[in-house]
């Protein structure tokens, strides 16, 4: 069984991060999320991996390799553009050959893994299987409906009125039958080909699409809220340790990592938190739920709940919260006696100023 994992997209809800970054490479508890499905791949015995790259590919060849470090080889496949994913499996035809193969959307994250899922597939081998779970508001996703006994009846893409609560999750499993699918389907109204109606065409046709509901936790970080939701769930299982050093005027609470490198004076860290390798806390008060990558700087402030990015500033601003901070962007109060906010931010920022 191989995988195809999609990490092209352009990320244009998370601007400005994504001017410069890969959206599959923002990390959250400092590691970014594309990382977590290529565990989840290794961990449930699938190695050779296709990774379906865009106009971020350099990025995501720098940060995953050869994917050696993984336990996996991978292999890259361009996508020019992003015309679905339905397009994506097309492409990886080669690539694929007659495997079976799992498909894993590079921005979905699933606490729980998929171990259990792909043996399951494996033993009873259905034409293919998808991942449902329950979500307040179904028309953000492929929505689908089941029949009376239980089996998958129709999929919709983002109906305005879904028929059920039932999420599709960006984790499918595929037998070789899809890419008679793929070929079959034509350009969703977005432009696409979705990989929702090559499903629906497999149900059409007669074919069994087995649905499995997923009982863990599951997010598509499309939002910098998504992320810090998923920022937060991966701190709740944090492993504490102090590997830096953290000096006698400062205090560490719960679930922390303290990294080789980082050190944190005169200052409070409440858990869950990781502060990355190289970072400095002075005089200030971090967490619950705060991921500081390596090198940050957070002097005279408070930073809760937020993902702040390698080499970030944060000093002498009272309190952050909320917040994603890009790399090496800096935030930082000024000596004049003020009522104006002074900001130089990038395209697509947001800022929220309280009064
Ligand atoms: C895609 C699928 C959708 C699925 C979602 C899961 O949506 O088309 O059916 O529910 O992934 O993340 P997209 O992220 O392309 O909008």
């Amino acid at each position: 069984m191989k995988a195809l994992v999609l990490a092209g997209g352009t990320g244009s809800r998370m601007r400005p991060l994504t001017h410069t970054a890969a959206k599959q490479l923002i990390p959250v508890g400092n590691k970014p999320i594309l990382f977590y499905g290529l565990e989840a791949l290794v961990a449930a015995g699938v190695t050779e991996i296709g990774i379906v790259v865009g106009d971020t590919h350099r990025e995501i060849r720098d940060a995953v390799g050869d994917g050696g470090r993984f336990g996996a080889r991978v292999t890259y496949l361009r996508q020019e553009r992003p015309l679905g994913l339905a397009h994506a499996v097309l492409i990886a035809s080669d690539f694929l050959a007659d495997d079976d193969f799992v498909l894993y959307l590079g921005d979905n994250f699933l606490v729980g893994g998929i171990d259990e899922v792909v043996a399951d597939f494996r033993a009873a081998r259905p034409d293919a299987g998808v991942l449902l779970t329950r979500v307040p508001d179904p028309s953000a996703f492929g929505v689908a409906e089941l029949g009376p006994d239980g089996r998958l009846a129709r999929l919709e893409e983002k109906p305005a009125e879904p028929r059920s609560d039932l999420a599709v999750v960006g984790v499918y499993l595929f037998t070789p039958v899809i890419h008679e699918a793929v070929r079959a389907v034509e350009p969703s109204p977005r432009g696409e080909l979705e990989i929702t109606d090559a499903l629906q065409w497999l149900i059409d046709q007669g074919h069994v699409v087995r649905p499995t509901l997923v009982k863990g936790y599951w997010k598509d970080t499309g939002t910098a809220a998504d992320l810090l939701a998923v920022n937060r769930t991966v701190l709740d299982g944090l492993t504490p340790e102090v590997r830096g050093t953290v000096d006698e005027g400062s205090v560490i609470s719960g679930r922390v990592r303290v990294e080789p490198g980082a050190r944190v004076v005169r200052s409070r860290v409440v858990g869950p938190a990781v502060i990355g390798a190289g970072a400095e806390v002075v005089d200030s008060c971090v967490g619950p739920y705060t991921a500081l990558a390596e090198g940050c700087r957070v002097v005279r402030s408070g930073v809760a709940d937020s993902i702040v990015l390698s080499r970030a500033e944060i000093a002498g601003v009272g309190r952050v919260e909320a917040s994603l901070v890009g790399r090496d962007a800096s935030v930082h109060s000024t000596d004049h006696v003020s009522t104006a906010h002074r900001l130089v931010l990038g395209d697509h920022s947001s800022v929220h100023i309280g009064h």
